[in-house]
């Protein structure tokens, strides 16, 4: 029972429809995790932690959510690891651990709902020396995805779709991952799916049929020759997966850096506050460099990630 149920897992793990390759990359480069300590942030219902434990992690999953919690210590003792898994309840953005003290981070799609300069320093923090970080996350700027998110945030109505989109706070930005680099001796970075997420949904129509299948493996194919071969095209992939290896620096001072503000920033802080310097900011800004790409993300940011669009939703209301 037990081993049918690690296979079970195994499979949920390493064949996950979205997740499959970035989660391989990112286990390939972590190698042997025997004796390691694991903190999983955001752990969910546990997968990964339980995974890494029955590979002879010990594991600490921190998570908001009790009732997940609860799933993950279950699946924890169906599988023999409960000895090898501490599950707390908490949040990663102030993480009750001690300073260097732990050998792995790991993060599967948690950043964007949390406070992610916060999250990212206590990440460091409690990364001993020497030690790596995996982070599997959501990108914001794949078109197809954008679309995805604005019709979500605008047709959420029932309060717990509405609660769902509130929830998440922006997703991890290139730059963000770049500013951690300096603490790491050596990064590798992947990304995933451009196209491919919209034959996904295909497939699921399909029954995961052979021919929607092939169809699926193709789009994959063409998806990695255009991200290997045209690198601007990454920052518009919908997952990443970033390694970071061999920690060399202890404070975050690289995320204490005062950010300077993009022009999106500028447009989205304008409509908050409507105040005329950051308007007169964002045009000349506009004018002068001719960033309209960033006024773009910008207005998206306000629309998928500010609490306070109850105008625009209330107007989707009616036209529902
Ligand atoms: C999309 S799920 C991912 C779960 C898991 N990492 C996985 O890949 O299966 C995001 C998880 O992050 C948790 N979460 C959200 N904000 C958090 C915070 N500030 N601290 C810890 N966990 C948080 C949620 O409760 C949820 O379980």
């Amino acid at each position: 029972m037990t081993q049918d149920n690690r296979e079970k897992l195994n499979k949920e793990i390493l064949a996950d429809l979205y997740f499959e390759h970035a989660v391989r990359f990112v286990i390939n480069k972590l190698g042997d995790v025997h004796g390691k300590v694991i903190f999983d942030s955001g752990c969910g219902v546990g997968k990964m932690s339980v995974f890494f434990a029955l590979q002879g992690a010990t594991v600490i999953g921190i998570d908001k959510d009790r009732s997940r919690l609860s799933a993950a210590s279950s699946l924890a003792n169906s599988l023999g690891v409960q000895s090898s898994c501490l599950f707390l309840h908490g949040s990663s953005e102030e993480c009750p651990i001690e300073s260097d003290s732990i050998d792995i981070i790991f993060s599967k799609s948690t950043i964007q709902y949390m406070e992610r300069d916060k999250a990212l320093n206590e990440y460091v923090r409690i990364l001993k020396q020497g030690g790596s970080m995996a982070l599997l996350e959501n990108l914001p700027y794949n078109p197809f995805i954008i679309l995805y998110r604005i019709h979500r945030k605008l047709t959420a109505i029932k309060q717990k779709k509405t609660e769902y989109a509130d929830s998440i706070k922006g997703y991890i930005k290139t730059n963000d991952i770049d500013r951690l680099s300096p603490c790491f001796r050596f990064v590798e970075q992947r990304e995933y799916h451009l196209l491919r997420m919209n034959f996904m949904y295909l497939l699921k129509k399909l029954h995961f049929s052979a021919s929607a299948h092939q169809l699926d493996n193709l789009i994959s194919k063409i998806d990695t020759s255009l991200l290997t071969s045209i690198p601007f095209l990454r920052k518009l992939a919908w997952l990443v997966a970033v390694y970071y290896e061999d920690k060399q620096c202890n404070a975050m001072d690289v995320l204490h850096e005062e950010r300077t503000r993009s022009i999106g920033q500028y447009i989205a802080k304008a409509k908050v506050t409507w105040s005329p310097l950051y308007l007169i900011k964002a045009i000349y800004l506009l004018i002068l460099q001719r960033r309209l790409i960033e006024v773009m993300y910008g207005l998206y940011d306000y629309i998928c990630f500010s609490p306070s669009v109850v105008t625009l939703r209330m107007i989707s209301m009616d036209a529902l």
